[in-house]
């Protein structure tokens, strides 16, 4: 559909705004949430192209651009963007963040990013801040902006930080990790001293220490100042509300004290608190906005994270009890899961694979066979020789497993590997016939762990091989049914 310029109400200074995004849903979202600001005039553009085109006669105060787009991209948009207009702000619009991309996007002069799925108030937030700071930048800012300019530096500081924290956080990560994270954040916006986070059970009242970040010595002056303290915490639970405390007001505390409330779903996960600041000085207001805007995210972050799990871990367990019906019939099964999983992470972790790896690797160990559930029992537990229909309705498995698979878009790294385990280096395996490297790295890994683990047990139709035979094998069939550095790696930890 041509998208008509769609000019919202507008004011003489209204801000000139161009969104470009080729998947329309995406695109209208945007204009709307934008059209809701009168102060805001937006026009559209469905590729990078279209954008240069309308470029070509309008300018713009902001662009908001996908990175993903058929033809152009939006990285290429981006270059193109501050080859003209270098004062031009440039939010960038991801799917799939990695911290490598988001540097490169800084330095080609991107001001934001935002991950898709984004929350719109947070798109509103990064548009206002950065539409403020371009007008900053023209020549009649007086001192008094220089002034909130430094403010303005400072929140983009945080956007771009939590943004870099937003992209880890993809990643699983352990919550101490995440937890660590927003307490150096903290520390580092408002130049405190120390900042903890303690987490609180609503069932027995108490506040859990979780992470410290700096200076710890000297964290309480006595007894009763830690029981006051906590007496503040109990007021941030309870009303649900951060407290900015300097030593005027309650002098019998601490030394200038923020205190925030980590909140999931309107229920208390913890409480941030922040004591002391560097110079001495006494927290001011804009450092408390400083801290609930990062308490904020960080609590968007958590429950996105924790929803995250929950859905992963409903996910697991569908699979799991799908994995006990096909080993219910096949005791074999059961124990070759168990142990290619365990072999299969001790590789990946030998060949220096990263954390997500392994745990990709983890997961597609258990399920790499769950296409079996459509081998009838006659078939999967015959104990003479298949005839060849019967093989192959066995070598169906890594497909009909993709296709299990194929609806959890969270496991598509999981799916590729159960589809490729019984791919060949030399292209002759099966489904797909890929050869080589264009077979998945940890298919390739898993392929070698696989046979082993099946050559070394009993099987109902053979026995078992000794262990050196079996790496005899693995050594004979490098290079043409295995990946022979793989082959070398395993053979070395075996
Ligand atoms: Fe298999």
């Amino acid at each position: 559909m041509p998208h008509a310029v769609r000019l919202v109400r507008h004011s003489k200074e209204a801000k000139k705004i161009l969104v470009v995004d080729d998947y329309s849903p995406t695109r209208n979202l945007i204009i709307e949430a934008l059209g809701q600001n009168p102060r805001y005039q937006t026009k559209e553009a469905e590729t990078g192209e279209e954008a240069l085109r309308i470029l070509d006669s309008h300018s713009f105060d902001l662009i908001i651009s996908d990175i993903m787009m058929p033809g152009m991209s939006g990285m290429e948009l981006l270059h193109a963007v501050r080859q003209r207009d270098p004062a031009v702000a440039v939010i960038m619009i991801t799917g799939n963040p990695t911290t490598d991309l988001t540097v490169s996007a800084i330095k080609k002069g991107a001001v934001d990013f935002l991950t898709k799925p984004f929350d719109i108030d947070d798109l509103l937030y990064k548009v206002d801040i950065h539409l403020r700071r371009r007008q900053l930048l023209k020549p009649e800012a007086c001192e008094k902006i220089l002034a909130e300019l430094k403010l303005d530096d400072k929140t983009e500081t945080l956007s771009k930080q939590s943004y870099i924290f937003d992209s880890i956080e993809e990643s699983p990560m352990d919550n101490e990790i995440i937890f660590q994270k927003i307490a150096d954040l903290a520390l580092k916006l408002v130049d405190g001293e120390v900042c903890s986070i303690m987490l609180f059970d609503e069932q027995d009242n108490e506040f859990h220490d979780k992470v410290t970040s700096g200076k710890t010595s000297g964290l309480y002056q006595n007894a009763t100042q830690e029981r006051r303290l906590k007496m503040i915490f109990n007021e941030v639970v309870e009303r649900r509300e951060a407290v900015l405390i300097n030593a005027n007001d309650r002098p019998e505390v601490a030394p200038s004290l923020i205190c925030a409330p980590l909140m999931i779903r309107n229920n208390i996960l913890g409480i941030l608190s922040i004591r002391r600041k560097k110079n001495r000085e006494a927290f001011n207001k804009k450092d408390l906005h400083h801290i609930l805007s990062l308490t904020k995210r960080a609590s968007l972050n958590l429950e996105n994270k924790i929803l995250y799990e929950s859905i992963y871990l409903n996910i697991m367990d569908t699979l799991r009890s799908l994995i006990s019906s096909i080993q219910a019939r096949d005791h074999y099964t059961e124990e070759h899961s168990r142990r290619v999983t365990d072999e299969a992470v001790r590789l990946a972790e030998n060949l220096g694979c990263t954390q997500k790896e392994i745990e990709s690797i983890r997961i597609a160990s258990v399920l790499h066979d769950v296409g079996k559930i459509a081998v009838p029992d006659s078939i999967l537990l015959k104990e003479g020789k298949l005839t060849e229909e019967e093989c192959m309705i066995i070598k169906n498995h890594p497909t009909i497993g993709e296709n299990i698979l194929k609806p959890i878009t969270l496991l598509a790294d999981e799916r590729k590997i159960v589809q490729c385990h019984h791919e060949r280096w030399d292209g002759k395996g099966y489904p797909l016939g890929l050869k080589g490297e264009e077979i998945p790295l940890l298919a390739r890994v898993m392929a070698v762990v696989d046979a082993f683990d099946a050559m070394t047990n009993n099987r109902t139709y053979r026995p078992a091989m000794p262990k050196e035979e079996a790496i005899a094998e693995l050594i004979a069939n490098k290079s043409t049914q295995f990946d022979p550095d793989i082959v070398d790696a395993y053979i070395k930890i075996i």
